[in-house]
This record gives structure tokens, C-alpha cells and sequence, in this order.
């Protein structure tokens, strides 16, 4: 390794120290892997991330602090990290930067996908949580009345008006909501600001919840196409399988909220494609 000279001081410069790794890779040091060369431990792999054996109380986890956090999915993301830099002192989930989430605040630049949805999304992606679990988190949340009172306590705003908004979008989850509220319950000066607080909540409790018991028993998850959109979805699905037209290669909400199809439909058998 190259030594300063000794007319010059002892710290060495950028220069100086640029230099010297270099030197140290030649000499095969970087065997000692990147915390000897970096003094830090390199991020677990994706789909590895550690979870407390015992797991973690998804109402107190749900219900702690949020200071510091703004936006549904920092404050989703931001709860359950909290509780595990708790539960896991000195683990990765220490360094990881809450704001990382703030991309999908607000259901993202397109007010897509709920952002109370990405926040845990993007913790269970970095567990290895199952398919089948994440999309069980996203049915829930098509057929929960958001918000529940249970964090009343926390807001000055009780019974927040309650919404079932059957998709996973921000905009439609939100829209609903305000269509109501503003034509039922609004008295033009006591905004109710709270919902996309207390929502985030729900969220967090119910991924504790399902993380816990992927954790503890195994459980991965259940997924069905809704009642309404099961034949479709079956037979659709099977379409793209065949590479037919009709195909659907993504898509899980009910179908009939956007597709009126007529009474004969799907009965014919399917044309193959044009020669
Ligand atoms: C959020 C609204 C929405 C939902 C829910 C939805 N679709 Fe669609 N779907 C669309 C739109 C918009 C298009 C593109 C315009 C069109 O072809 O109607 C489309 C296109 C399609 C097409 C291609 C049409 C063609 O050109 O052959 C099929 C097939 C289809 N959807 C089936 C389904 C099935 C089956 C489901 C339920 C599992 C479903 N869709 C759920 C909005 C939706
Ligand atoms: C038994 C199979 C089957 C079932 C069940 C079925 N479909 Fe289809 N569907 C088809 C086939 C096959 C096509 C493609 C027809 C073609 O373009 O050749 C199609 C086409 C479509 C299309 C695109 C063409 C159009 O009519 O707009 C939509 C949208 C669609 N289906 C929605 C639905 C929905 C919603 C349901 C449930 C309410 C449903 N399908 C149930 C077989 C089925």
C-alpha cells in the first residue's frame, strides 16, 4: 500500500487515499470482502431482509408516532421499519431512508396505486413475502371501509366518513371518498383532513398482520378473482395461456366495473387469430 512520504502530514489526501484503494484491490485485499475495505456491512440481498422471530403487534405498530413522516407511503412504510429498528436494533433496517417511499405519496405522479398500498409493498418485497400475499393486502384493501375509527384517539377528527373504494388507485380510493364527504357530510368550514392519515394505519396493521403469519405458520396468502369477475377472469386468463384474443395477461379487479359485455359473450368458441 502506498505510504505517504514523510514530509508530508500523516491524513492523507483524496488523492492520496483514491490511490491507496486502488493500490489495495491490486494486492487482492478486497478478499476481505466490502465492510473490511468500506467499514459497512453491504445491504442483504432483495427478498432477504430480516423480520423479528416474534414478529411484530400490528396495532402498536400501526399506532405509533408519525412524526417526522408526511405522505401515505412514507407513513406506511415509515411504521413498520419503526417497529423493526426497534425490535431489531443495529439491523439494516437502520440505514434504509424512510423517504424512499415518498415516490409513491399520493398514488405516485399518476395517483395510481394507493400509496398506504406501496409503503408496505415495497417492505414486503424486501422480506420475500409470496405473490399471493401481496395481492390478498390489495383485495383487502378493495373491500375495507377506509378508515376505521380505531386511531381516533390520535386525531381530533372522529368518525371520519367511511368509503369502500373497490380498487387498489388512489384516485378512485380518494375520489369516492371526497364525492361523498363534500355532497353528505361537509358543513363548509370543519374540513375532515384525516382520512389519508388514519388510512395508512389500516394498512400498516393489516400487512403486520399478514406478514406475521407468513412468518410464523407459513401462511402465503389467498387470491380469488371477485365473485363478479371469476368466470372472466378464468376464462381470460386461460385466453392468454392459449395466446388467443380475449387474452389477459394482468388485471385482478372485478371486471364488470368497466365492462358491460353482452349476454352471449365468451359462449362462442374463441376465433383463433387473423391468418
Ligand atoms: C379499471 C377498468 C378495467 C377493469 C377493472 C378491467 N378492464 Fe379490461 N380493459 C379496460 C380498458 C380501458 C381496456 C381498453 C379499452 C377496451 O378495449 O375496452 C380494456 C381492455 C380489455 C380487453 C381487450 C379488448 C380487446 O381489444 O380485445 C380484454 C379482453 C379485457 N379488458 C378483459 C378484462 C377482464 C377479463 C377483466 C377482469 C379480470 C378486466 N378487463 C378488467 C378497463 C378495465
Ligand atoms: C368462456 C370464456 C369467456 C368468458 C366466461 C368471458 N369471456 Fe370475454 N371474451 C372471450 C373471448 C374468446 C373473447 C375474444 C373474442 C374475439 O375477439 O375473438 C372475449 C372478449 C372480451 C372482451 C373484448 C371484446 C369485447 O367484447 O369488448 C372483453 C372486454 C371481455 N371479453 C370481457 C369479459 C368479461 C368482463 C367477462 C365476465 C363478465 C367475460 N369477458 C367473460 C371469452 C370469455
Amino acid at each position: 500500500m502506498k505510504q505517504p512520504s514523510s514530509d508530508r502530514p500523516s491524513v492523507m489526501d483524496r488523492r492520496g487515499f483514491i490511490l491507496g484503494g486502488a493500490a489495495a484491490a491490486a494486492a487482492g485485499l478486497t478478499a476481505l470482502g466490502p465492510k473490511a475495505v468500506f467499514g459497512r456491512d453491504p445491504l442483504p440481498a432483495v427478498g432477504t431482509w430480516p423480520w423479528p422471530a416474534k414478529g411484530l403487534d400490528p396495532a402498536a405498530t400501526a399506532g405509533a408516532s408519525t412524526e417526522g413522516l408526511s405522505g401515505c407511503a412514507v407513513v406506511s412504510f415509515g411504521l413498520i421499519v419503526g417497529g423493526l429498528r426497534d425490535a431489531l436494533p443495529g439491523s439494516v433496517w437502520s440505514s434504509v431512508p424512510l423517504q424512499m417511499a415518498s415516490f409513491g405519496n399520493g398514488g405516485g405522479p399518476y395517483g395510481s396505486d394507493c400509496g398506504a398500498l406501496i409503503g408496505p409493498l415495497m417492505l414486503m418485497n424486501l422480506l420475500g413475502a409470496p405473490l399471493t400475499l401481496r395481492q390478498e393486502f390489495y383485495k383487502w384493501y378493495c373491500g375495507f371501509p377506509f378508515p376505521s375509527a380505531e386511531w381516533d384517539g390520535l386525531y381530533a377528527f372522529k368518525g371520519t366518513l367511511q368509503t369502500v373504494s373497490n380498487s387498489p388507485l388512489c384516485h378512485e380510493s380518494r375520489a369516492i371518498w371526497d364525492g361523498l364527504y363534500f355532497r353528505e357530510v361537509y358543513d363548509g368550514t370543519n374540513y375532515d383532513n384525516t382520512r389519508c392519515a388514519k388510512l395508512p394505519r389500516d394498512c400498516t396493521k393489516k400487512a403486520v398482520d399478514l406478514i406475521n403469519s407468513w412468518k410464523a405458520d407459513g401462511y402465503a396468502g389467498a387470491w380469488t378473482p371477485d365473485y363478479n369477475a371469476a368466470a372472466c377472469y378464468d376464462c381470460h386468463t386461460q385466453l392468454a395461456k392459449d395466446k388467443l384474443p380475449g387474452a389477459l395477461h394482468a388485471g385482478k379487479e372485478d371486471c364488470t366495473r368497466c365492462h358491460k359485455v353482452v349476454t352471449s359473450h365468451g359462449k362462442s368458441s374463441p376465433k383463433g387469430p387473423k391468418k
